[in-house]
């Protein structure tokens, strides 16, 4: 939530730099920007509500060798130009940009006030800048300042900041990313890469209680609470420039769902000793728990059946920002298994502090290497889907999905079978995303565009999945979604089904099959429109949308077709798919 990038270096148009830069981190909020520019030893402002994407680098390429940019998933204070980072003391020396929540903000705003400094936002982060200023009247620097300044506040932060009395970048962090970029008489420093990549693939990246301080040419590292210098090491990093462009299509969102025809295979290509390392943890472990937001949430609940029909194992699901009140189950033999495609959800690294601070140890399933959680975990398994652009999450559902089963037959000394069935669902999937197949799917979103409610009903790993599908629809098309296990019906929910009412449900050809569509024939029985995503066509189905028989692999091919549902109703509906209102892709704020 939120994106923050710096620029210091020898290139005199830091402006441009810092609005192209964070243009890429859009994803991260984008209910306003600002840009902050010293020139002449005057720092400008500039920001607005709305989005940076239709902001013009251009106008930003006036003299000046460091700037500070911001891109807003409104917490604290509503959408509006003042409340839009950045932000400045009020002797107009020190700005800041910042991603995070300082809890203790009202108490410290007071304390500012009462010593006469003016606020101009609602924000939690005005007190940063003001703060600072107030700490430099004692302090023998301003990277003291800051320091003396960070141990004040409560909450999770990274922030920026610039002044006119040296030409230096600062930044902090506790509990929110940041990332510093090395070129050569140049630094970058931003919340994810994506900010500088197109200009340095050498990064650093800062742990929680540091800070760095850089003029470009030399940076420098150092522990808030102590003010000891510490070392870094300079980290190559792989990500490649194309995979995070849209490249021929309109929107993220439809690109990451075509990646999908080789994301499952790159998910399954895994280190196999790893692998069976992480088998023998989960056997060796006194309770396993699953813990993971929204999607990836669902895939956890997706693995739970997976644990349990392919290796009999019982695991167990728990919504990250539930799993503390769990602590008193944590033991030091406890496995805790987080699935995340940013690595940075803040609810995940609360759930790995829980864990953590009973001795437990933690698996992380990630899509971002070099991220917090992925630095943070005794171990990983990357899923390797490249990056993630839309807000709604596709391809990195379905590779954390892979590698879970995969995981799961490992656990059942079967690795290679699993590896077979994931291999062929692989090789199913870049068959079936083809344009006719998109073009069906389609027409099944124009006939249901109008429609204001949509229910989605599955069993075994197919019920997450009805879960998911009603999250995808939801996010993308404002369309009221819900999934239900299919058997749940009767107890309730069919009492919304009225003659017309899409419902979609979602077969395999296994053990529940006959289950679930007896539950869409009592959905049928009230007038219920049916949308069977299946491998075989039925009589009960209004409409079909043919799915591969995948096995145990289920669950991953079914999605994909709602995936591309929601992104067509998005689309005949007038949304941006890509960048849906209200929210983020990537939560740092619990
Ligand atoms: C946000 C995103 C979802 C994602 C969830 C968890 O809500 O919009 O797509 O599933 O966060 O994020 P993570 O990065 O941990 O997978």
């Amino acid at each position: 939530m939120c994106g923050i990038f710096g620029y210091v270096g020898n290139r005199k148009d830091a402006g441009r730099i810092v609005v192209r830069g964070i243009k890429s981190l859009e994803y991260r909020g984008y209910d306003s920007w600002g840009v902050a520019r010293m020139i002449d030893g005057d720092i400008f402002i500039e920001k607005n509500v709305g989005k940076i994407g239709g902001v013009n680098p251009e106008s930003f390429s006036e003299l000046s060798s460091i700037a500070i940019a911001h891109t807003r998933w409104a917490t604290h204070g509503g959408v509006t130009k003042e409340n839009a980072h950045p932000h400045i003391s009020c002797d107009k020396k020190i700005s800041v940009v910042h991603n995070g929540i300082i809890e203790n903000y009202q108490e410290l705003r007071e304390e500012l006030k009462n010593k006469g400094h003016t606020f101009t936002s609602e924000t939690d982060t005005e007190i940063i800048c003001h703060m600072i200023a107030e700490n430099l009247k004692t302090s023998k620097d301003l990277p003291e300042a800051v320091r003396i300044t960070c141990q004040r506040f409560e909450g999770r932060y990274g922030f920026l900041i610039i002044n006119t009395e040296t030409n230096e970048l600062i930044a902090a962090r506790t509990g929110s990313p940041l990332i510093v970029g090395r070129g050569e008489d140049e630094t970058f420093i931003a919340s994810d890469i994506p900010a500088f990549m197109e200009h340095t693939k050498t990064v650093n990246y800062i742990d929680d209680g540091e800070m760095v301080i850089t003029d470009g040419k030399e940076t420098r590292f150092y522990e808030i609470n102590s003010g000891k210098e510490i070392d870094k090491r300079n980290v190559e990093i792989t990500l490649d420039i194309e995979e995070a462009k849209k490249g021929e299509y309109e929107h993220f969102m439809l690109k990451e769902i075509m990646d999908q025809k080789d994301t499952i295979a790159r998910a399954v290509n895994q280190d196999e000793e790893q692998i069976q390392t992480i088998a023998n943890a989960i056997r060796d472990a006194q309770g396993t728990f699953l813990s993971a937001c929204g999607t990836a949430g669902k895939v956890c609940m997706a693995s739970e059946y997976f644990f349990s029909v392919v290796a009999e194992k019982h695991v167990n699901f728990t919504p990250a920002s539930e799993f503390p009140i769990y602590h008193h189950f944590l033991v030091p033999e406890s496995l805790l298994i987080v699935v995340s495609q940013s690595g940075e959800t803040a609810d995940v690294l609360e759930a790995m502090k829980v864990a953590k601070s009973k001795r437990a140890k933690v698996l992380a399933v990630v899509n971002s290497e070099g991220s917090t959680i992925d630095r943070e975990a005794d171990y990983t398994l990357l899923i390797n889907a490249g990056p993630e652009r839309a807000v709604a999450s596709t391809k990195a559902a379905t590779g954390q999905m892979a590698v879970m089963l995969l995981v799961a037959y490992a656990l059942a000394d079967k690795l290679n079978e699993g590896r077979a069935v994931l291999l062929e669902t692989a090789s199913m999937i870049n068959d079936m995303l083809n344009p006719r197949y998109m073009e069906h799917v389609s027409g099944i979103a124009e006939n249901i565009k109008e429609e204001e409610n949509v229910y989605i009903i599955g069993k075994s790993w197919n019920y997450p999945m009805a879960l998911e599908s009603a999250i995808k629809i939801q996010e993308v098309s404002y369309v009221h979604a819900e999934g239900f296990a299919g058997g749940e019906l009767k107890h309730g929910p069919i009492a919304l089904i009225q003659k017309g009412t899409p419902c979609i449900a979602l077969i395999g050809n296994d053990e529940t099959k006959m289950d679930t569509l007896s539950n869409t024939i009592e959905l049928k029985a009230r007038g219920a429109h049916i949308i069977g995503v299946a491998p075989e066509n039925n009589e009960v189905f209004d409409e079909w949308i043919k799915v591969p028989d995948a096995e145990t692999a289920q669950a991953i091919v079914n999605i994909i077709p709602i995936q591309v549902l929601a992104y067509y109703l998005a689309i005949k509906r007038g949304k941006d798919p890509d960048m849906p209102r209200n929210l983020a892709k990537s939560v740092t704020v619990k």
